[in-house]
């Protein structure tokens, strides 16, 4: 290998690094050669320095190489979607289940949550037995069998950003759009996908609070996708209000199966449609009003949600619908106006207050609480007038107050703006 020092100092320095050096430099990390110390000075130097494309495209492939990249039968044709996380975000519950009834599969990944964002496993051990632990072998089975899967990641794929990832984390070097790009796509690719649609989010409630970064982060997946060979797309989408009305684990799967059997809130469906039909179109070119309206049809006729189903079954749960929830108060507005803004991250750790979320790694979720949002930004509301309905079993009167405080208001009506800003391909 070459000497770690010169690489980290040639980074420092703005220099590019060639795929080979980058590789060795990361294998090392992997195999415990090269200590946590140095992989921070790196890992510093590129959060200063940036990297360009193509050195983004070797850090993914090396860290996609340090583990198992799945092996798929031939057949129906492999997809996922991937998105940067956001209150209410629900997508993935539908999507992998609405594309495997457009006969794809999809081996989807997903994780726990992340700051103030629930995190998708979490929502769905809301379903009693469900299991989100499945090794990579009954992982291709579901897939086999049904058609997606949504399960947790496993020790043999992509260990070098497990390792890196947590030190990033302690590190001060998580907000580094280069090793964002790496992290993600190398999860992603290590699925061998033959398209990849990304929902990268910005505002209150996202990793990305400005457009601008969040489009910048887009660009450098896309291209990095593109570089591996993975068609791959980005949609940018506001996170400056929850997605859907539901927030929480039990109350979000009840909003998933409604939106499954062609119902829901139309931000949730509309994203769905978005995203499904960016994928659709990324495998074989036809165009956006037909891969929506086939969509449509696999979520109205109920095949959609008969895949959700068999999922469920496939991964040990037993679905009784609705799921438990925790007793109700009501938020009332004490004024009337515009529901100018919300705080989205602080709806995200009311949730995680009422003990929803994780404060620390060892706590237990109660999926039973939640709540759910009933206006919108750009909502005329008279005093008194229900905006949230909170499901909450301890400190009801707290998480209702704190959630008022997330939400302003104001006597002029604001600029609302649109759920999907911008593609990017
Ligand atoms: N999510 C990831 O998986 N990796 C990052 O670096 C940031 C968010």
């Amino acid at each position: 290998m070459p000497n770690p020092v010169q690489l980290i100092c040639r980074k420092r320095d703005g220099e590019e690094l060639s795929a080979v050096e980058i590789r060795s430099f990361i294998d090392s990390y992997v195999e415990g050669r090269l200590p946590d110390y140095q992989m921070s000075a790196f890992a510093m130097a590129v959060m200063f320095r940036g990297m360009t494309d193509d050195e983004i495209a070797a850090l993914t492939e090396a860290m996609l190489r340090s583990g198992v990249v799945l092996d798929w039968p031939s057949g129906l044709p492999v997809v996922d979607k991937h998105s940067t996380g956001g209150i209410g975000d629900k997508v993935s519950i539908v999507l992998a289940p609405l594309l495997a009834a457009c006969d794809l599969r999809v081996p989807m990944l997903s994780g726990r949550g992340l700051g103030p964002t629930g995190g998708t496993l979490d929502k769905l051990e809301a379903i009693s037995g469900f299991r989100t632990n499945l090794r990579l072998d009954e992982l291709q089975s579901v897939v086999e069998r049904v058609g997606c899967v949504i399960t947790g990641t496993t020790s043999d794929l992509v260990p070098a950003d497990r390792k890196l990832y947590a030190l990033r984390d302690v590190t001060g070097t998580v907000p580094s759009i280069p090793l964002i790009t790496a992290s993600i796509m190398s999860k992603k690719l290590a699925e061998n996908l033959q398209s990849l649609v990304l929902d990268v989010k910005w505002g209150s409630g996202a990793f990305m609070r400005t457009r601008e970064q969040a489009e910048a982060l887009a660009r450098s997946m896309v291209r990095v996708g593109q570089l591996l060979g993975t068609p791959t797309v980005a949609v940018l989408t506001d996170m400056n209000q929850p997605l859907g009305r539901m927030c929480g684990n039990a109350v979000e799967i009840d909003e998933s199966i409604e939106c499954l059997k062609g119902g829901g809130p139309v931000d949730l469906r509309e994203l769905t449609l978005t995203l499904g039909a960016a994928v659709l179109r990324m495998l074989d070119g036809r165009n956006t009003e037909d891969a929506r309206e086939l969509l449509r049809t696999r979520l109205d006729s109920g095949a959609a949600y008969e895949r959700f189903e068999r999922m469920v079954v496939a991964q040990g749960g037993q679905l009784t619908t609705p799921l438990a929830r925790a007793p109700e108060t009501l938020l009332r507005s004490d004024r009337a106006g515009y529901v100018s803004r919300m705080d989205v991250a602080a709806i995200g750790y009311s949730i995680i207050d009422m003990g929803g979320g994780r404060r620390v790694l060892t706590d237990k979720i109660d999926h039973s609480v939640g709540l759910e949002m009933l206006v919108r930004i750009g909502d005329r509301v008279d005093r008194n007038q229900p905006l949230a309905r909170v499901f909450a079993r301890k400190s009801a009167e707290f998480a209702v107050e704190s959630l008022r405080s997330s939400i302003s208001m104001t006597d002029e009506p604001p600029a609302v703006l649109g759920l999907v800003v911008g593609t990017i391909d």
